[in-house]
């Protein structure tokens, strides 16, 4: 039982926890996340409750626990009655995770030169094909480490298609949605698509739904060079924030640009280097400073947010923080591009990779119904 006991009083609701601290939740909030079945519709999980007729100064007759200490019942003064969750209250309050948060029981692991992870994250492709415990490994694997191979591939693009649907349907864009990555691709103009040494960076800068995963199966390769670079842009900002927690600051309020312009397209879209959720913790790094659109700041606050980008690049250049792939045919690289960066060495020869993007939202989803109906 983590709800001691609750305490109506004319300002809100009194929550003891067992821990012995306490927290008091307004009557308005209280009706507005009732979760009776009259208020949330249990199977979509839609609000039915009409937040917009509840008066802001509205106080409640009574409330207590139930004899079972899992339901607050709240007793209005226009008889209505409702209740709400004590596991909602535990969630909302971060006693427990919410329903919405992946599962933690995995940690994460945040890598740079000084713990770099002892094997590369892998998952055979058959284990994924075969069963839905093989799907949820791979998505922990990335979620754990920013990225995962996957061995023992067929390399066609019909495969390629069958193991990206084992997470969800890819994410189309202007590049598709699944599509050809080689200097053999002449339609796009984009520097993905040349021999060059690319610096790391995260793709589609200039979309506001950035591509969640981003996934390359290896068709051909045949040339020197050309090594896939990862690095893992959620350790260079705890870097950063542990060091210099004034440019960690810089670079999660300056908003940067990002663009794309081919023939009949021209995509503009901006956000932080570190953009942050609701709770203040990190949810995406963006650095892209090939697709970096024009922008000035006051002198004083331009000063400093070159110094905090530059500090950026001078983590994500630094080589003792990459992890270098050379992908053959037979293995698949994807990779969460809300986290990793991903460059490539410039080669000469054949490289064609076979690839797509997720929306970072199927997969959480994906992840989320896998850990639920799994751990039954
Ligand atoms: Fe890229």
């Amino acid at each position: 039982m983590i709800i001691k006991n609750v305490t109506a009083t004319p300002s809100g609701l009194i929550v003891l926890w067992a821990d012995q601290s306490s927290m008091t939740f307004s009557w308005f909030w209280l009706m507005d996340h009732s979760d009776d079945s009259q208020s949330v519709n249990s199977q979509t999980l839609q609000r039915n409750v009409d937040t917009f007729s509840i008066p802001l100064d509205i106080v409640a007759d009574a409330a207590g626990l139930n004899a079972a200490a899992t339901l607050v019942k709240i007793n209005w003064p226009n008889q209505q009655i409702t209740t709400i969750s004590c596991l909602r209250l535990c969630q909302v309050a971060g006693k427990v995770l919410d329903d919405e948060q992946l599962s933690n029981a995995h940690s994460k692991t945040y890598w740079l030169a000084d713990n770099m992870p002892d094997t590369l994250p892998s998952i055979s492709y058959q284990e994924v094909m075969d069963s839905e415990q093989g799907v949820l490994n791979w998505l922990e694997n990335i979620d754990c480490y920013g990225f995962s191979l996957v061995t023992d591939t067929v390399a066609t693009e019909k495969a390629t298609i069958a193991l990206a649907e084992r997470i969800a349907a890819a994410q189309k864009t202007i590049f598709g949605t699944h599509w050809p990555l080689s200097s053999d691709v002449k339609h796009h103009d984009d520097s993905a698509y040349t021999t060059d040494f690319l610096a790391p960076h995260t793709d589609a800068c200039y979309y506001y739904n950035a591509a969640g995963l981003q996934m390359f199966n290896c068709m051909e390769f045949d040339g020197s060079g050309g090594e896939s670079v990862l690095v893992d842009g959620f350790a260079i900002a705890r870097a950063i924030r542990e060091e210099r927690p004034d440019l960690y600051e810089v670079l999660s309020k300056v908003a940067v640009p990002g663009h794309y312009k081919e023939s009949a397209v021209h995509l503009a879209a901006e956000r932080p280097t570190f953009r942050l959720d609701r709770r203040g913790e990190l949810e995406q790094v963006s650095f892209n400073n090939y697709d970096r659109s024009p922008f000035i700041l006051a002198a004083q606050d331009q000063e400093k947010f070159y110094q905090a980008y530059a500090e950026f690049n001078r983590h994500s250049m630094n080589q003792e923080n990459w992890i270098k792939i050379g992908l053959r045919p037979g293995t698949a690289l994807i990779f969460n591009n809300w986290r990793c960066l991903h460059g490539r060495m410039g080669y000469s020869g054949r490289r064609y990779f076979y690839g797509c993007y997720h929306d970072r939202a199927d997969y959480q989803s994906r992840m989320r119904t896998l850990q639920k109906t799994l751990s039954l």
